[in-house]
């Protein structure tokens, strides 16, 4: 009796000890990390804020979802997650990330952060309105309308807190050169902006308009995504007359525009650092265009050039829905629609961009 009181008295001393030591040597000083993760742009990066408004560009109806969790259709442009759903998930905040216009999000969602962004958009206000998409001056309303509904949850100061350790993305452009100056709005941009030099900076001056606004509401980590080869999206070659009958080559005048942006994008973001604001460039061109290159030798993908939905020469939003004929196995597919990639091809994008979220985390 006595000697088994003792016995497990001498164990609780030692756990207490070992727990204390333990706690004490082993623990490191915790290291911050990002509060939330805010996110603008385009198809790459709505999570289904279109399901709320009136466009044509929506995707929250099957095939798009089938491998998300629970399959269910988010409005999503993929079949499951974007690289901003892979990127929350490695930084430890959530497994994805929301779009900000869905009514049923709860202060923890919020809090942990959201997407504004809008399938159809860019960087010139004509683009989103060709496809009755949001501005991103309407996203910019939308992130400042967050801000005051959170200082109503938990006050100016801790609101101003979690957007300063917030990591910020933008992810747009493809729309600005595939839907409106080689699209439908070349009547009208290439009228006003001859020569492709010329919209591009245009473009450049709506993005670092952009990024000062979103500097002044206490943005303190951005990264900015680059162009993909939107040369090679199997519906830009589709449309384009010689590359659709010469093989289905990539159309090259569009892989040039898009290296060009992309070098003077990373420029424009050095030149915008400051002490208090830090900038990342995330590359997508090489990911995507080593995908379709060496996708079937050296990467497992059975088809680099079409989409696993319907011909997948041409179908994306509304023409990819029930009625489409879809690939067994998506992974196999770089591409999903004629448009947007795969969930395992923006995994793949995302492994290679990782290196510079890992940038991300150790500036914090
Ligand atoms: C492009 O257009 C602008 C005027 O909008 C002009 O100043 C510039 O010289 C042009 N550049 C080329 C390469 O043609």
């Amino acid at each position: 009796m006595y000697s088994s009181l003792l016995f497990h008295s001498i164990i609780s001393l030692l756990f207490i000890f070992f727990t204390t030591k333990y706690a004490q040597s082993e623990t490191p000083v915790a290291k911050p990390k990002p509060s939330a993760l805010f996110v603008f742009g385009d198809s790459t990066v709505d999570a289904g804020n279109n399901n709320f408004i009136r466009t044509p560009m929506k995707s929250n109806f099957p095939p798009y979802g089938r491998d998300f969790f629970n399959h269910i259709p988010t409005g999503r442009f993929t079949n499951g997650r974007l690289v901003s759903d892979f990127i929350a998930s490695y930084v430890g905040i959530k497994d994805s990330v929301p779009a900000y216009l869905d009514p049923t999000l709860r202060i923890e969602d919020l809090m942990t952060g959201v997407s504004f962004a809008s399938a159809g958009s860019g960087y010139d206000p004509l683009t989103p309105t060709l496809s009755s998409a949001i501005t991103l001056e309407q996203q910019m309303e939308y992130f400042k309308e967050y801000k005051s509904k959170m200082e109503l949850f938990i006050g100016k100061e801790r609101t101003l807190d979690l957007i300063n350790r917030a990591v910020f993305m933008l992810s747009a452009g493809t729309n600005d050169f595939i839907v409106n100056y080689y699209g439908l709005g070349e009547p009208v941009s290439q009228v006003i902006y001859p020569n492709v030099t010329s919209y591009q900076n245009f473009l450049f001056e709506n993005i670092e308009q952009f990024l000062k606004e979103l500097m002044n509401e206490g943005a303190r980590k951005i990264g900015v995504v680059g162009l993909p080869p939107m040369g090679c999206l199997p519906e830009v070659i589709t449309l384009n007359r010689d590359a659709a009958i010469n093989g289905r080559k990539c159309v090259e005048p569009m892989l040039s525009v898009a290296s060009d942006y992309n070098v003077i994008l990373q420029n424009k973001l050095k030149a915008m650092q400051t002490s208090e604001t830090k900038f990342y460039y995330a590359d997508i061109y090489k990911p995507i265009l080593d995908m379709i290159q060496f996708g079937k030798s050296k990467l497992g993908f059975e088809e680099v050039s079409a989409g696993c939905c319907g011909s997948g020469y041409i179908e994306a939003a509304i023409l990819c829905n029930t009625n489409s004929a879809v690939c067994d196995d998506a992974s196999k597919y770089v591409f999903w629609d004629a448009v947007h990639p795969t969930e395992q091809a923006y995994y793949y994008v995302f492994k290679d961009i990782r290196p510079v979220v890992d940038i991300v985390l150790n500036d914090y």
